[in-house]
């Protein structure tokens, strides 16, 4: 069993996803953890972000372990538990230029893929990014696609995030969707895919609407 959820930044596609694993008794893999984990790596390196082989081959050579219990979510990278640097506004404000790198792309799905294929055993996996449903796992039993205008997307990254002003928030934001709207992969609608608009639901409104399509 494989359950896919996809959509931008603040549409609430984390808790969700780890609220459904949780409900349903499923593993859980952020794969945005896995890019934030290379650009924490590239970071700490001291590397030119713009060095796309340079940050490919430290894709590559970078040991990581990405916790997938919904309950004790770490990542741990080259032995050093990254699991709250990963999320410092320095990381957010880089990770699109990492994510748009295509051979740091091949990479980590090559890994998710591992990683997915390794929880089938256990019954299943909640998988949440953004390329699941048309990359990582095209086969998946279901796929959302989670929304919320940006409003309501830019309030629930403000509560995570109280270090940034409400501007800065909305620059972060808007330039992030930008760069990520250049990855041709984000940009394909999957087949089959069911849209979920959050902006007006509660997050155990939308665990309940996907752990009951998990059902049918
Ligand atoms: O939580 P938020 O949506 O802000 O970010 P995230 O899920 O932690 O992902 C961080 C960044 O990683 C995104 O802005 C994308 O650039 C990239 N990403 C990706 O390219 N593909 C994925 N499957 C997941 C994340």
């Amino acid at each position: 069993m494989i359950i896919a959820v996809d959509g931008p930044s603040g549409s609430g596609k984390s808790s969700t996803a780890r609220g459904v694993a949780t409900r349903l008794g499923l593993r859980f893999l952020d794969t945005g953890a896995t890019y934030r984990a290379v650009t924490w790596s590239a970071v700490e390196h001291g590397l030119d972000l713009d060095d796309t082989a340079a940050v490919a081959q430290r894709a590559r050579d970078l040991r990581l372990e990405v916790s997938t219990d919904p309950a004790h979510q770490f990542v741990i990278a080259d032995g050093t538990d990254v699991t709250a640097a990963i999320r410092e506004p320095r990381i957010s404000e880089v990770v699109s230029k990492i994510a748009t790198n295509l051979d740091v792309r091949k990479e980590l799905v090559r890994r998710q893929r591992e990683i997915i294929d390794d929880a089938q055993p256990t019954g299943g996996i909640v998988v949440e990014g953004r390329d699941i449903a048309t990359v990582v796992a095209t086969d998946a039993e279901l796929k959302v696609l989670l929304t919320a205008d940006q409003d309501a997307r830019m309030a629930r990254r403000g509560a995570q995030v109280s270090s940034l002003t409400a501007e800065q928030l909305r620059d972060q934001i808007v330039r992030r969707d930008a760069d990520d709207s250049t990855v041709s992969e984000f940009q394909v609608a999957s087949d089959g895919a069911v849209t979920i608009d959050s902006t007006h639901l509660t997050l155990e409104e939308v665990i309940d609407v996907i752990s009951k399509l998990a059902k049918e």
